[in-house]
């Protein structure tokens, strides 16, 4: 390895001293995969324990452990025994379950969904449709109100306009 190589090696500031640095900002929030693609390295559990002492909070993306990790499949923060130390969870549900569409992210509060990996639109629509429905019969009441008066207008229609050959 060339001497400069070695040198920027060794400036490489540690998880400490960012987290010391960090600590000017209001919000401090360590960030990891739970499980990484690459060779399936698991995040060592002491993050939890290193954030917490910094009062950073942790964030864990799970997109590649969702439905595998932890002896109820609940993800990395069960297999490590941290569940409820870890803040924010996100991940999309196409990557450990292939093929799967869309995803979340849980937190303390509403917390936007960070991936590319949507659910197709019409599953929203077909979301959207369903709520209006459950919201009130309006809608319901207003088709079978057209109905009453399309149907035998229609009817009326077909038959009197029908002609024999
Ligand atoms: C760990 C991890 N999180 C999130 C993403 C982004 O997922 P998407 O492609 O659904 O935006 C990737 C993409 O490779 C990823 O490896």
């Amino acid at each position: 390895m060339p001497p400069s190589s070695t040198a920027s090696a060794c400036a490489r500031p540690t998880s400490t001293t960012i987290l010391q640095e960090a600590q000017k900002h209001w919000l401090c929030l360590v960030a990891t995969d739970g499980a990484f693609s690459m060779d399936g390295d698991i995040v060592p559990p002491q993050i939890c324990h290193l954030a917490s002492r910094y009062g950073a909070l942790v964030f864990v993306d799970e997109c590649h452990a969702t439905g595998f990790l932890g002896l109820t499949v609940q993800g990395t923060d069960e297999l490590l025994g941290v569940m409820g130390q870890v803040t924010i969870i996100s991940s999309t549900l196409g990557k450990a379950l292939r093929g799967a569409s869309g995803g979340y992210t849980t937190g303390p509060g509403p917390l936007p969904y960070l991936f590319s990996n949507s659910l197709p639109p019409a599953v929203g629509c077909a979301s959207k449709a369903l709520d209006l429905l459950m919201e009130s019969n309006t809608i319901v009441q207003s088709m079978a109100a057209k109905t009453q008066w399309f149907f035998p207008v229609t009817w009326e229609a077909q038959v009197g306009g029908y002609s024999e050959p």
